[in-house]
């Protein structure tokens, strides 16, 4: 069967983007990477990317003054070219519009930094240290118009520790999202449809 095509689209440092594309270079992969796609050109990620040997793509949203529809018909343009059959976010910052959503429903995947539900949104180590959560963790799930709402595809769970600061917390759970979100897109390109839960 042919590999599924891959977008991964990024906003910094790119460290999940690396270990999806790592991860793809398995010989039984069922994906491959086409594009990664940045909003920012100053992203470190560009260059990863590059040095890996993925086409990268650099759509700023900035010139777009808020125009969110033709920021994305600009994403959508860049795509094309590439035909993509997944989108994975990985520390993609910018929140795109429903409709952009809807066009990709069900191929769109997203890693977020807490265990959703708790922590939509940013700031979420913070948050998870102010509650006193003894447990942390991050999701990948699929994108729909609820910002961090769609369905949990995986998890994965760490051990808050008593001195751990937003930084240390942060690195831990990176840590984890380079296990998880690779280990569910392998097995998202393959069709499966069972959450994974790593600990
Ligand atoms: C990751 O922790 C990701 O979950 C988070 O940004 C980081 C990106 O790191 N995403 C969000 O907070 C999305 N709301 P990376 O650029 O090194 O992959």
């Amino acid at each position: 069967m042919a590999r599924k095509r891959v977008a991964i689209f990024i906003s910094g440092s790119g460290s999940n983007m690396e270990t999806l594309i790592r991860s793809m270079a398995e010989p039984d992969h069922p994906a491959e990477p086409c594009l990664v796609l940045s909003n920012r050109s100053e992203a470190a990620g560009l260059e990863k990317a590059r040095a890996l040997g993925v086409a990268t793509s650099v759509i700023d949203h900035k010139p777009f003054a808020g125009d969110r529809k033709a920021f994305e018909a600009a994403i959508t343009e860049a795509l094309a070219r590439v035909s993509p059959d997944i989108i994975c976010l990985a520390g993609f910052m910018r929140i795109l519009t429903g409709d952009f959503v809807a066009g990709w429903e069900g191929r769109m995947l997203n890693t977020h930094p807490s265990l959703l539900p708790k922590y939509k949104g940013l700031h979420t180590h913070r948050r998870a240290l102010e509650a006193s959560d003894m447990v942390h963790g991050c999701s990948v799930h699929l994108v729909t118009p609820e910002l961090d709402g769609g369905p949990v595809l995986g998890q994965a769970r760490i051990a808050v520790k008593p001195d751990d600061t937003e930084e240390t917390l942060a690195a831990r759970v990176l840590a984890m999202e380079h296990k998880l979100y690779p280990a569910v897109l392998r097995s998202f390109a393959e069709g499966k449809t069972a959450k994974l839960v790593l600990t």
